[in-house]
């Protein structure tokens, strides 16, 4: 019995892969004890082949993987070695943007845009209508290009505080008031009142926070009115303090 147990074994594990071979071995036993032992043994090894094969593949996929990693690794390396000026460049604005740091505290951050504009109304204006925009034609100071002669508007290029000034000289025998405008809203209103024979001036500064692309100009608001040219009336700005943050917390 021992003998033909062991003759069994070896022969199972000669065919174990054969499923013809073990089929045949197994009908010709005639213990049914011991199909079911060898049915099972049979069956173990089967599932421990079909877990070969898969750790195979999962081993292959990480080979794969670990090749891809040396490989990103390898150019990055590369990239590094082969431009260190790279490197170099990003130092210098990385450490300006330390909230504490005394370089906050500098007006002249390297990250800011410069922009700075002063125009003037060359000549008088006449039959300006409700709405209508002085157009101070004669730029004296475009830095940054932010201010449109044509449509007598600045043009936020960044976001930030910035300031304005605005001067406006009246005709005589004119009432007249302008509004400052942020994006066609009110923010605030000059009046003047030139009596017959006389002028009359009226200036004002403001500050304002800006988001990029928001528009300021100064607005007429009595229908058909005039103003006085010959660079008596003026508009001017500049960027007090860029601001990088959430462009949420807007003031006026
Ligand atoms: C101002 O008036 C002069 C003379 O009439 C004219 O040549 C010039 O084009 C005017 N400028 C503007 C900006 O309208
Ligand atoms: C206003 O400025 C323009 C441009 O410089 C100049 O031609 C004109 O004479 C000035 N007008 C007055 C009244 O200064």
């Amino acid at each position: 019995m021992t003998f033909t147990i062991l003759v069994l074994f070896v022969n199972v594990f000669v065919f174990a892969n054969q499923v013809e071979a073990k089929k045949e071995l197994l009908s010709g036993l005639e213990s049914s004890d011991l199909r079911e032992i060898l049915e099972d043994i049979f069956n173990r090894l089967d599932e421990k082949d079909r877990e070969l094969v898969e750790y195979g593949r999962v081993n292959a996929l990480q080979q794969q993987r670990i090749q891809e990693l040396e490989n990103q690794l390898n150019s990055i390396n590369k990239d590094c070695d082969l431009k260190p000026a790279t490197k170099q460049v990003l130092k210098p604005p990385m450490k300006q943007l330390k909230p504490d740091g005394v370089e906050r505290k500098s007006r002249q951050n390297e990250l800011e845009h410069p922009v700075a504009f002063y125009a003037t109304l060359t000549n008088h204006t006449f039959h300006i209508g409700t709405g209508q925009p002085i157009i101070f034609d004669r730029v004296v100071t475009n830095v940054g290009q932010a201010y449109n002669h044509v449509l007598g508007a600045f043009i936020a290029p960044v976001s930030g505080v910035y300031v304005f000034s605005v001067t406006l000289f009246a005709m005589p025998g004119h009432t007249t008031a302008y509004n400052v405008m942020k994006n066609d809203v009110f923010i605030s209103r000059m009046y003047l009142k030139a009596p017959s024979g006389n002028y009359e001036t009226a200036a004002q500064t403001f500050i304002l926070q800006l988001d990029k692309g928001d528009d300021v100009n100064v607005q007429n608001v009595s229908p058909d009115e005039a103003i006085h040219g010959y660079n008596y009336s003026t508009f001017s700005g500049f960027l007090l303090q860029q601001t990088f943050g959430n462009p949420a917390a807007v003031i006026g």
